[in-house]
């Protein structure tokens, strides 16, 4: 059956689904509906689905341009009934895997997907899933439900997993030119999820089972996680010892071999490194084993937000003013620099332990145009004359690249500065973490 599949897979007249038009799925989706596959978005969300079908992206990653070319020209159409699958060769499952409110997975969009495609599932199709996950999702969880369906893996069906490896707002990165993990629950399964992503991915890394990929994708962002936990600590203990952590760091990284930079911050955000180590953590947790350097950074990284508004009280009780009815402006919310999303953003956090100290908030941030918090909604600011000098303390929190830190650096008059996004800038009234 998987002849049958080959070929029109590589004669690209295939059609394939995306299910979960986010992030990691829209972009997915223009890439195979611009080499010439026939594609189909498939979204619970139907603005979503509307927006896609007009050629109106939401992510920043994906052009209006493109996407309204494809969508015109028909390669690439969206919806959000489920009967399609049915019409479909390849389904590719792209899903948020967030955690519940226990901190624990919360795989239930990957399992409604799959209920979905178990019902349409026929002869000669193959699933693939993409979303983060724990190690044993593929065979354990989805794997059995395909198989009520009395078909069998690698003979009538074919399925997989291929974590997504995006770097939202890192350009020279995209899908094309990244190397991407590729796992089949069997050797023919594996053989037709290359040939479906050799067009779009121009290194393919093969592994031998699905949960090796699982677990390939959780040791780069625990990786990460782990990493960053480490920084964040040396930051603080730097800060103790009267040593300006970013010169260590820079220092330490001309080191040509053994040593790899990475950065403190005000706290991790985004849907992968806050989110995904907690994965592996709960796996390992019915496995009876406590995974030690993920907890130990998880709860550093957590204190960063309750760190700098700490940073805040000090640097602000040095010049005389005390936290309690101050201005307070937060420049860039989103989770990373030069996106707009807010997913986890650390930013979120900060607002809200300054505002339960009774301090007046605002914020500025191009990406941004209003933050809901637990119980208003701010409104962003201009970054301007009036709000730099009105402010008692600027908390530069995301360093997005069109600000102008010269700028902040000359109207402001307290900087607490969270990304050394002012370096080089000389002056008593800028802290850095
Ligand atoms: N965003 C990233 O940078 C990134 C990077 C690597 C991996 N990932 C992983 O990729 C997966 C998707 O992440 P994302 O950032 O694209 O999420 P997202 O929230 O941006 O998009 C997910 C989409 O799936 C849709 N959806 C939810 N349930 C559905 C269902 N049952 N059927 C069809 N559509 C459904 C949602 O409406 C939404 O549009 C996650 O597992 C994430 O961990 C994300």
């Amino acid at each position: 059956m998987y002849q049958y599949l080959l070929a029109p897979i590589s004669q690209r007249s295939a059609r394939i689904g995306v299910m979960g038009l986010g992030y990691i799925g829209l972009p997915l989706a223009v890439e195979w509906a611009r080499v010439g596959f026939s594609v189909t978005g498939i979204d619970t969300d139907s603005e979503r689905v509307a927006m896609c079908q007009v050629g109106k992206s939401w992510i920043s990653s994906v052009s209006s341009d493109d996407l309204g070319l494809l969508a015109r020209g028909g390669h690439l159409t969206a919806t959000s009934d489920l009967t399609v699958i049915s019409e479909l060769e390849a389904i590719i499952i792209c899903v948020p895997t967030p955690l519940n409110k226990m901190k624990d997975p919360d795989i239930s969009a990957v399992l409604s997907a799959v209920e979905s495609i178990t019902t349409h599932l026929h002869q000669g199709q193959i699933i693939v899933l993409e979303s983060t996950t724990y190690p044993g999702t593929t065979d354990e969880l989805i794997l059995p439900r395909l198989r009520q369906t009395g078909l069998t893996v690698g003979v009538d069906f074919f399925l997989a997993y291929s974590p997504e490896r995006t770097d939202p707002g890192n350009s020279p990165y995209g899908l094309q030119n990244t190397p991407k993990i590729v796992a089949g629950v069997t050797p023919t399964c594996l053989e037709v999820t290359i040939a479906l992503y050799k067009p779009v991915v121009n290194t393919l890394v093969p592994v031998s089972s699905t949960r090796t990929a699982e677990l390939t994708k959780l040791l780069e962002n625990t990786f990460r996680a782990v990493n960053i936990g480490m920084v964040n600590e040396l930051a603080i203990m730097a800060d103790l010892l009267g040593v300006n952590v970013w010169e260590v760091i820079s220092a330490a990284g001309t080191k040509p071999f053994g040593f790899m930079p990475f950065y403190p911050g005000p706290g991790i955000g985004g849907h992968c490194i806050p989110v995904d180590p907690q994965y592996l953590a709960w796996k390992l947790r019915t496995l009876n084993y406590r995974t030690r350097f993920i907890q130990l950074a998880s709860e550093i990284n957590g204190q960063m937000p309750r760190y700098v508004v700490e940073r805040v009280i000090t640097a602000m009780n040095e010049t005389g003013k005390c936290l309690n009815g101050s201005h307070i402006l937060i420049v860039g919310v989103t989770y990373k620099r030069d996106v707009r999303d807010l997913r986890e953003s650390p930013a979120i956090d900060i607002i809200e332990l300054l505002r339960e100290r009774k301090a007046h908030v605002d914020f500025a941030d191009p990406y941004i145009p209003k933050l809901a918090l637990m119980e208003v909604t701010l409104v962003a600011v201009p970054l301007d004359d009036e709000h730099l000098q009105g402010a008692d303390c600027v908390v530069i929190v995301t360093d997005h690249r069109d600000f102008d830190y010269l700028y902040i650096a000359k109207t402001a008059s307290l900087i607490v500065d969270t990304r050394n996004a002012t370096t080089g800038i000389v002056g008593s009234h800028i802290w850095r973490l």
